[in-house]
């Protein structure tokens, strides 16, 4: 398979990289690093990115910041910055990534367990997770030419076996999930 990894330089990138190269040929991308440069918050980089890759038979998303903060501290700006990097970037990416992914192939969002399950100061975090979560399902149902859409919702991967993670991603792209919120790390 030809899979697009963005934020392959990230901490869940790094662990989830060398075993996809494995069996796949992974064409990586991030705003300073990558095979391919872009920021997946401009529409116009996410375009540019779809034109230097050409057809790709998979998507990764492993790229979107959130902010953390305790309630009384946080402003609008906050969630605002969540939603716009981490929720609407994944958006666009698969608004516009649809066009560029070969049939029956998928592409594979992420969130977060702290959507799900949140903690004191994390509704920065939350809002954008749960959100993701959202689209995933709602999307997935009008995903054209049998290609899927998936999310994997982590716990903190310090807390993971690096291989659970692993696993997710591969059962993301080669099973027949479609729709599905893959968690992992969650007690
Ligand atoms: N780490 C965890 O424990 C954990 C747990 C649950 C969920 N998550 C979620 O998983 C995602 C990745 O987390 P991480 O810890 O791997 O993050 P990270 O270490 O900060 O890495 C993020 C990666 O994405 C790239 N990136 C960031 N913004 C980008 C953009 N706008 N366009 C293109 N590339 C971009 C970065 O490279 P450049 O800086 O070069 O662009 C980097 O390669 C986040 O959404 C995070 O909330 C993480």
């Amino acid at each position: 398979m030809k899979i697009l990894l963005i934020g392959a330089t990230g901490a869940i990138g790094r662990l989830i990289q060398p075993a996809l190269q494995i069996d796949h040929d992974v064409i990586s991308v991030g705003r300073s690093n990558g095979d391919i440069l872009a920021d997946i918050s401009a529409i116009t980089d996410i375009r540019h990115l779809f034109k230097r890759s050409g057809k790709v038979d998979a998507i990764i998303c492993v790229a979107g910041s959130s902010v953390t903060g305790e309630l009384d501290a946080m402003d609008i700006t906050g969630y605002e910055a969540g939603i716009q990097q981490k929720l609407l970037s994944q958006i666009n990416l698969v608004l516009i990534g649809l066009n560029y992914v070969n049939d029956n192939g998928s592409i594979t969002l992420i969130s977060g367990k702290i959507g799900e399950s949140p903690v004191k100061g994390s509704s920065g975090k939350a809002v954008p997770n749960g959100a993701v979560n959202s689209f995933v399902k709602a999307a997935a149902l009008e995903m054209p030419r049998g290609i899927r859409l998936n999310a994997i919702s982590p716990a903190k991967i310090s807390d993971i076996p690096a291989n659970d993670l692993v696993l997710a991603y591969i059962k993301s792209i080669e099973s027949k999930l479609n729709g599905a919120i893959i968690r992992i790390g969650y007690k």
